[in-house]
């Protein structure tokens, strides 16, 4: 297994999902090669739950890493789980080339799927729009 794998297999461990049962955990790898982790933390207030891979790259941002290189994310289902709409989104906001990105689904028994994150979230919106 990847190193950036098993950073994600160990802060799965960290996750605070009571309601759903659904344990993820991420890791980042930046441009400037540092690693940061997350694992989804919910709420009573349902709706208030933020998912793994947005805890882990909001790490690196506070850190001043904003260049995503890599992303692993582990969760316990099969196939592994791709990250949601709402993380592709914001792991778009700090990848300038999305073709660059790979993300990668685990799950403990050693199963693996990839893709770039320009295949995850084609067409994204980028702000390049914005006034
Ligand atoms: N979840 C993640 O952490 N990442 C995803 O990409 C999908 C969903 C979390 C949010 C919630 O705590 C639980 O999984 C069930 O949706």
């Amino acid at each position: 297994m990847k190193d950036l794998d098993k950073l994600a297999v160990d802060a799965q461990r960290l996750a605070h999902a009571p309601y759903s049962k659904f344990r993820v955990g991420a890791a980042v790898e930046m441009a400037d090669g540092k690693r940061y982790t997350g694992a989804n933390i919910e709420n009573a207030s349902y709706g208030l739950a933020i998912c793994a891979e947005r805890t882990a790259i909001f790490g690196a941002v506070l850190a001043g890493s904003r260049h995503l290189r890599e992303v692993s994310v582990c969760t316990d289902v099969s196939p592994p789980s791709s990250p949601c709409g709402a993380c592709r989104q914001v792991l778009l906001e700090f990848s300038p080339d999305p073709t660059a990105v790979t993300i990668t689904a685990i799950n403990p028994q050693g199963e693996r799927r990839s893709w770039t994150l320009a295949q995850l979230i084609p067409d994204g919106f980028t702000g390049k729009e914005l006034p």
